[in-house]
């Protein structure tokens, strides 16, 4: 890829991701299994809602998981295509492993792009109004792997 064409990649990905905005307060704790890259436990007591989920992976303020991957939600227009289309993902990855991959993908790979979305400490000079959160709430994260599961 020409520096050119990497450079308005990164500024279009750029533009749509300041859209979402770190909006949930964190609160529960969990525990990364390293034996399969996972988290066993839920994150809530209320089981996720995949039709919930879908609302959140599509809404620009939330998941925006649009963005980067192309999903089976044939209503959005625009999907993107620099990351791994999330079709058949529930046939690949347990519920477990997919919590993992969205509260915080960097601990699979530290260089990647996605965001973790239910992380909210470590981050450097965060505005005041988004310090402390994360940007999704854990049901909304339990929401999501509810939808995710149900991409066989
Ligand atoms: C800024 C771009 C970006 C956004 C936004 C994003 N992802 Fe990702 N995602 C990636 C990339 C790139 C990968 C490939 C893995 C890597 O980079 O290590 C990935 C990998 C994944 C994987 C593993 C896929 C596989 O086949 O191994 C899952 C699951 C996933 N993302 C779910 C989501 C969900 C759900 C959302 C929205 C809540 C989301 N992603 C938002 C960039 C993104």
């Amino acid at each position: 890829m020409t520096t050119v064409r990497r450079a308005s990649l990164i500024a279009t990905l750029a533009c749509s991701l300041l859209a979402m905005t770190a909006s949930a307060t964190q609160s529960a704790k969990f525990t990364v299994d390293k034996s399969d890259y996972s988290i066993k436990e839920s994150l809530t007591d209320q089981a996720g809602d995949p039709v919930k989920g879908r609302e959140v992976a599509i809404d620009r303020k939330k998941g925006n998981c649009l963005a980067c991957h192309t999903l089976p939600i044939p209503e959005q227009p625009f999907h993107g295509r620099i990351a791994p289309p999330l079709m058949g993902v529930g046939a690949r990855y347990s519920p477990a492993q997919l919590r993992l991959r969205v509260v915080n993908p960097k601990m699979l790979n530290p260089n990647t792009i996605m965001p973790s979305y239910y992380k909210s400490d470590g981050f450097h000079r965060t505005m005041k109004k988004f310090a402390g959160k994360s940007i999704l709430s854990a049901q909304e994260v339990e929401d999501i792997i509810a939808y995710l599961s149900t991409l066989k």
